[in-house]
């Protein structure tokens, strides 16, 4: 499998070429704005649970287009600051911060933030660590460690395999499908891995959530983008052949794999 980790230059949301585009930056030039596994609806399961404060320092990493971050920006927050290697994510969330003073959106990398020691009190990341390597989804979980403040909250949500002793046969047979459609190398861990991936850089499980993965159905499309936005979206990929022949093959390759294929949300804490 190729190495897919993103660069600067990684094809972004307004790539011209619907044969090269990454999955999530086609289905966002379509017009969808959800763009993670369990739906709009795991997403705010997650910040249930997050229960942001007005005191509290939040970081996104990978806002893509910044549906969270319109959510979260709606509520209570000290800060927050989105960080993205992606030039185009960059302009898109940037026009979500537009008018919030105490927001920005910087360029980086999750696997080295540039951000202070302790400097967060939340840390949300959404569709992002799936698509890293072993290696890097662990430098990852311990760069998180490291922005948190103790006693701070890392909630994320991500892609899953299940059952947790799934065969590796299975794991290696949906990660290469996953990447041949989407054109991110996407490696899923089991509901165990994530957690030993968070409890390994030393955080405690505090909360975790789970929905189907069903990202292209047309029913969770309307529940994500609401009626509007569905048809939008509908009307653009009806109008695009290219756009539509590649998203009816992340749907299939969903549905072949729903038995093992799901999404998950997890809530981590620093010790205070
Ligand atoms: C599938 S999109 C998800 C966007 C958004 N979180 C959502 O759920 O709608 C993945 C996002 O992660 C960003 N990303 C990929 N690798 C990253 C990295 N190493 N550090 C930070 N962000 C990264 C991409 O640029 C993109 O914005």
């Amino acid at each position: 499998m190729t190495d897919t980790s993103y660069t600067e230059n990684a094809a972004g949301p307004t790539t011209s070429d619907e044969h090269r585009a990454a999955g999530h930056w086609l289905l966002a030039k379509m017009g969808k704005k959800v763009l993670r596994p369990g739906g709009i609806e795991l997403t705010r399961k997650l910040l249930t649970q997050l229960n942001i404060g007005t005191g509290d320092k939040v970081v996104e990493l990978g806002p893509g287009i910044g549906r969270t971050a319109e959510i979260v920006l709606a509520g209570n927050y000290a800060t927050y600051i989105g960080v993205d290697p992606n030039q185009d994510a960059r302009a898109q969330i940037a026009k979500v911060l537009a008018g919030h003073h105490d927001a920005s959106v910087v360029q980086g990398d999750a696997r080295n933030n540039g951000l202070p020691d302790a400097s967060a009190d939340l840390v949300i990341s959404e569709a992002m660590l799936t698509m890293q390597s072993a290696a890097d989804k662990q430098k990852i979980a311990d760069e998180v460690f490291r922005t948190l403040a103790p006693g701070g909250r890392w909630g994320m949500h991500e892609m899953s395999l299940r059952p947790d002793d799934v065969d590796q046969s299975v794991v290696d047979q949906i990660s290469k499908a996953l990447s041949r459609t989407i054109k991110v190398g996407a490696r899923p861990l089991t509901a165990a891995d994530w957690t030993k991936l968070v409890t390994d850089a030393g955080f405690e499980l505090e909360w975790q959530g789970h929905n189907s993965m069903r990202l292209v159905d047309p029913t969770r499309i309307i529940a994500d983008e609401g009626l509007r936005g569905a048809l939008r979206f509908f009307n653009n990929v009806r109008r695009n052949p290219e756009a539509r022949k590649r998203i009816l093959a992340m749907r299939k390759v969903f549905h072949d794999n729903q038995q093992n294929l799901g999404a998950i949300a997890l809530v981590a804490r620093k010790p205070a």
